[in-house]
């Protein structure tokens, strides 16, 4: 069997990845690529890398044998080295977002067309096995026509805004709250097949940390209307004051709803959440409970590996399989943008006042 060669940069996050790349048999970790000498040494050795197939510099690390490059970098390099590992002749998974503006997100989608290689976005939360399992229910048509989803990441991390020992600002010092709204969107466009035309927003101002970044907006709100004419509502913070982090979601449908937990009740990420199904429970009886968990319970030992309960192990398939067949990987670049772009435009939106603007589509 013909192994791909895989080349990563950015170790930190990309670690997990690396781990559920490894795992998979057609799969050669060839090249790593990281400034921080550390971390390429360490997982250099992990790999029993020679020394010249580990980078500090993106543009050699490209004349690596490699197929395929994972990017796992800060989200302001994602355009840049998306766009020379296509051009280079290279596949790409990339982290999400796909980029910080619409222009480098149009430049993205423009270079898959010209080179024909595959792009995916590594928007891992899509992969959770409840969302997996509602996306079943709601393709049965169980819950009629989703006409309103809501969608809530609250993740304190203001360590990784300011370094606490030194103070110095880090790349997610000056990153919107709401830019970062994939792990919500993803999973409830997804849900929904739709996308997103038109946006707004509104953010409450810097009342925890007033004299810091765009980072530390407290809670920014996002609103959606989607091209089926349904509605969406997200909330996104990293910096208010809520342990542990939580990700929540809500689904709206003509025939019930589904939501997940907002508290954890076992592993990662994994909660206790309700469905109501008007055909097939009573009034009386109301929604009732179901598990939400991560992990998909069938799902061989290896596949936790990654991190992210089982998510990271059957996106990494999903692109590999892409790859082989020469067929669209299911976040290709149009939905990719599709994740990006509307969080991009809320952000705007709520600069401007909270007018609604469009959302570009690439289509
Ligand atoms: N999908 C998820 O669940 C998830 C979780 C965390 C982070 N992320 C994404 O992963 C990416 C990285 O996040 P992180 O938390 O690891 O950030 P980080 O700042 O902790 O680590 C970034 C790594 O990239 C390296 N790096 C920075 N610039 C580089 C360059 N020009 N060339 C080579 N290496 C470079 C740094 O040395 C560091 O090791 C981001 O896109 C983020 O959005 C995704």
């Amino acid at each position: 069997m013909t192994k791909l060669r895989a080349g990563f940069v950015g170790l930190r996050r990309g670690g997990g990845l690396v781990r559920s790349l490894a795992s998979h048999p057609q799969v050669e970790i060839t090249a790593l690529c990281d400034l921080d000498t550390d971390s390429l040494g360490k997982m250099g050795q992990d790999f029993n890398l020679p020394d010249e197939r580990l980078y500090t510099n993106y543009d050699d690390f490209l004349s690596a044998p490699i197929d395929f490059v994972v990017i796992a970098t800060p989200i302001e390099h994602h355009a840049t080295q998306t766009i020379a590992a296509l051009e280079s002749g290279r596949h790409v998974l990339c982290e999400q977002t796909a980029a910080y503006s619409i222009a480098d997100c149009e430049r993205i989608v423009n270079t898959v067309r010209k080179t024909g290689k595959v792009y995916m976005m590594a928007e891992n939360y899509c992969y959770f096995h409840y969302i997996r399992e509602w996306q079943s229910i709601i393709q049965q048509g169980r819950l009629g026509k989703i006409f309103h989803a809501e969608g809530e990441y609250i993740h304190e991390i203001r360590k990784l805004l300011i370094d606490p020992e030194t103070g110095q600002h880090r790349w997610r010092y000056t990153r919107a709250p709401i830019w970062y709204c994939a792990h919500c969107l993803g999973p409830l466009l997804t849900l929904m097949d739709d996308r997103i035309i038109k946006a707004t927003g509104v953010h409450s101002g810097k009342n925890i940390f007033p004299n810091e970044g765009l980072g530390f907006l407290d809670m920014e709100v996002g609103l959606f209307q989607t091209e089926k004419g349904s509605t969406i509502k997200i909330l996104r913070s990293q910096v208010a004051p809520r342990h542990p982090e939580m990700v929540w979601y809500s689904l709206y449908g003509t025939k019930g709803f589904v939501e997940n937990g907002r508290h954890r009740t076992h592993g990662y990420g994994s909660t206790e959440g309700y469905l109501y199904l008007e055909d097939e429970m009573t009034e009386q009886e109301g929604a009732k409970k179901i598990d939400c968990p991560t992990s998909d319970p069938n799902a061989p030992e290896e596949a936790r590996k990654g991190g992210h309960g089982t998510s990271e192990f059957f996106m990494v398939r999903d692109f590999i399989d892409s790859i082989n067949q020469n067929s669209k990987p299911p976040i290709d670049v149009v939905r990719a943008m599709d994740f990006t772009i509307p969080g991009l435009v809320a952000h705007e939106a709520a600069m401007q006042g909270g007018t609604w603007l469009d959302v570009p589509n690439f289509a």
